[in-house]
């Protein structure tokens, strides 16, 4: 097949935030799914997005099939930049489509659906001015986070607060920063597990990862904050969580899990591949914090090819079971 890669390269900017280009990936991601999809025959180039050149490049090289990672730059709407593009041309693409990837970016919104749908999410409230009444319903300890943020950009340990005064700052200062609203919501104490969902020609749920902290301690994180995520696996810093895949769950535990990411997956509408992120409460209820229709496909680091390999799967193949099950809906259509 002829193969473009979209993708958004994470930059080196001193000018810019220090969590700027956290969404971005790396030049080794971009470069293992170049040879990966190169190992697999295909002929493949990769396009670094860049506005609007995005456009004409697509009207002069036609391509079967775009394999998209790009995480786009502007807005809440980013993330459905290059599917909207290649949806106007008619160019097929892997992932999920132009209105879930905006849905998923929204935490607030997805919310809303995993409740009508019955899907445990912790409560929440958001905060557009900052200067709203704190609901009655909510109980403390709770995190603050931009509702539209991913990469845990936003969020640190500080974010989580036990006072309606540290709250009201907090929401303040993040609303202040990231010129959005706000997200405020009972925070979780409980194990942090991810699920990986693949679609390859049927869908399979992952191996259930499990992220340990307690390794973490002397840090002071504990929890997958932003520090966490940037810094993972620094061992200077103490930022080297324990990965169990399979996560340490009975059985009825781990079907519970996989039953709400699989739910989760099919109510936002999500294609091919999705991360649902959620915890564990006291009692072993799991509580969907958000699902990544485009997680990070890091062979080393990243959490979803983790899974992948727990399945007994090399990253080449995983890399090839997105595009061919994209393809095969292709054909369908
Ligand atoms: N309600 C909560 N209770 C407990 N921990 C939470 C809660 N919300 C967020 N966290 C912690 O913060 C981390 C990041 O939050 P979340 O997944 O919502 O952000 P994100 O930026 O969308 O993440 P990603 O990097 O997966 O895109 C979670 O993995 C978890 O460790
Ligand atoms: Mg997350």
């Amino acid at each position: 097949m002829k193969v473009a890669l979209t993708y958004n390269l994470k930059k080196k900017d001193p000018t810019k935030p220090a969590d700027y280009f956290s969404e971005c990936d790396s030049e080794e991601t971009v470069n293992s799914i170049l040879s990966a999809l190169r190992n697999k025959g295909h002929s493949v180039e990769a396009v670094d997005v860049e506005y609007p050149t995005l456009f004409s490049y697509f009207k002069k090289n036609r391509v079967d099939m775009v394999f998209n990672i790009a995480e786009g730059k502007h807005g809440r709407f980013r993330e459905s930049e290059v599917p909207a593009v290649l949806d106007y041309l008619n160019i097929p693409y892997t992932g999920s489509d132009t209105f879930s990837l905006a849905l998923a970016l929204n935490k607030a919104l997805t919310k809303k659906i995993l409740k009508a749908e019955n899907i445990p999410t912790p409560n929440f409230q958001l905060f557009i001015k900052g200067d709203e009444e704190l609901s009655s319903e909510l109980n403390f300890p709770l995190i603050v986070k931009p509702n539209c943020e991913g990469s845990a950009k936003g969020i640190n340990k500080a974010n989580v607060v036990t006072n309606k005064d540290d709250l009201l700052a907090k929401v303040k200062e993040c609303i202040g920063i990231y010129k959005q609203e706000v997200l405020v919501e009972e925070f979780i104490e409980g194990k942090e597990l991810t699920v990986g969902i693949l679609e390859n020609g049927k869908t399979s749920i992952l191996p259930i990862l499990e992220i340990d902290f307690s390794s973490c301690k002397n840090s002071g994180e504990y929890f997958y904050s932003w520090r966490m995520k940037e810094y993972q696996g620094n061992m200077d810093m103490g930022l080297v969580p324990t990965f169990h895949c399979p996560a340490r769950l009975d059985k009825e535990t781990e079907e519970k899990v996989k039953d709400a990411a699989l739910r989760t997956h099919r109510a936002v509408g999500c294609l091919d591949i999705s991360r649902t992120d959620i915890r564990l409460d006291k009692f072993n209820v799991p509580y969907v914090l958000e699902i990544n229709p485009l997680p990070g496909l890091d062979p080393k680091e990243s959490n979803f090819p983790i899974m992948a390999y727990a399945a007994g799967m090399g990253y080449d193949d995983l890399i090839e079971a997105i595009l061919i099950n994209a393809s095969e809906r292709k054909r369908l259509n």
